[in-house]
């Protein structure tokens, strides 16, 4: 089979969480670019009418849907909207995320619950409603979580943000094998550093500039480099894949110094 036929998404029906931003806004794009109908999710209306126009400006369908992502019921109106305008959702792209900063021995207990919510919680319950909607409806499909390096191993200042992505390492797992049989895959991405809203002020001053120097291809990421991953978990290509945690971070994660 031809690449392009391999990886298309012609015909799928796609959702992303956290659209309005960053590497969401990616996602959706490189979703939309290869044929999948998408549902951008996220609290920032806005930012989601704007890519849904520069969406539907190349040919591609998509809608906007305000939802926050701790919410149940928005959950279920955004999945109701997506199937009411292209048909049941196949690919979840469970991306919402927050980060945070300070020592754990500071930490108050509203805010390990506000970021292990919106990045562990909420990850599980859109995954749980995507596969729910998936067998009722008996379609395949393609759960995919965003992780990150920081689920897999630790850096000072990131113990909720760090409990949550190994948690969805975990989950990620866990439902792969419950719904392999079934013909839903789940898979995560762990990406290094991007720069993005969540980040930059932090990344753009000298600890970035000490991370940079830390990271093997000695750069960032960029915007598209997690499109490969993200097409191969999503299309045709990687149908025998799940379970997985891709890894996309320039080399950072594998590396001890010394
Ligand atoms: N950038 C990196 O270096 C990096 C590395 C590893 C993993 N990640 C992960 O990648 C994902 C995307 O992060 P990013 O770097 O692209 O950050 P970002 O630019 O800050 O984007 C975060 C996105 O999540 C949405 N979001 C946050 N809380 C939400 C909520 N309660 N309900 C709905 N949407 C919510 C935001 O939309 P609204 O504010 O409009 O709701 C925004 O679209 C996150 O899961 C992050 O942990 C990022």
């Amino acid at each position: 089979m031809k690449a392009a036929d391999m990886f298309s998404l012609k015909g799928r029906v796609a959702l992303v969480t956290g659209a309005s931003s960053g590497l969401g806004t990616q996602f959706a794009r490189a979703l939309a670019d290869n044929g999948a109908a998408v549902a951008l999710v996220a609290r920032r209306p806005e930012r989601l009418k704007a890519l849904k126009a520069e969406i539907e400006g190349k040919g591609g369908k998509a809608i906007a849907v305000e939802a926050d992502v701790t919410d149940r019921a928005a959950m279920t109106r955004a999945f109701d909207a997506a199937e009411k305008a292209f048909g049941t959702v196949t690919i979840l792209v469970n991306n919402a995320g927050i980060a945070h900063g300070g020592r754990a021995v500071e930490m108050a207990p509203e805010e390990w619950r506000n970021v292990l919510s919106t990045n562990l919680d909420a990850v599980f319950f859109w995954a749980q409603e995507a596969a729910r909607r998936i067998l009722a409806a008996n379609k395949q499909g393609a759960i995919v979580n965003i992780a990150s390096v920081l689920g897999l191993a630790v850096s000072k200042g990131a113990v909720a943000y760090a409990a949550a992505k190994a948690g969805v390492v975990q989950v990620t797992k866990a439902l792969a094998v419950e719904l392999a049989f079934k013909g839903v895959r789940v898979n995560a991405i762990a990406p290094g550093w991007f720069v993005t809203e969540m980040n930059e002020e932090y990344l753009m001053g000298e600890v970035g500039t000490a991370i940079k120097r830390e990271i093997p291809m000695g750069r960032f990421g960029k915007p598209g480099d997690l499109d490969g991953a993200l097409l191969l978990l999503t299309s045709d290509a990687g149908s025998y894949i799940t379970g997985a945690t891709i890894v996309v971070d320039g080399g950072q994660v594998i590396q001890i110094k010394g």
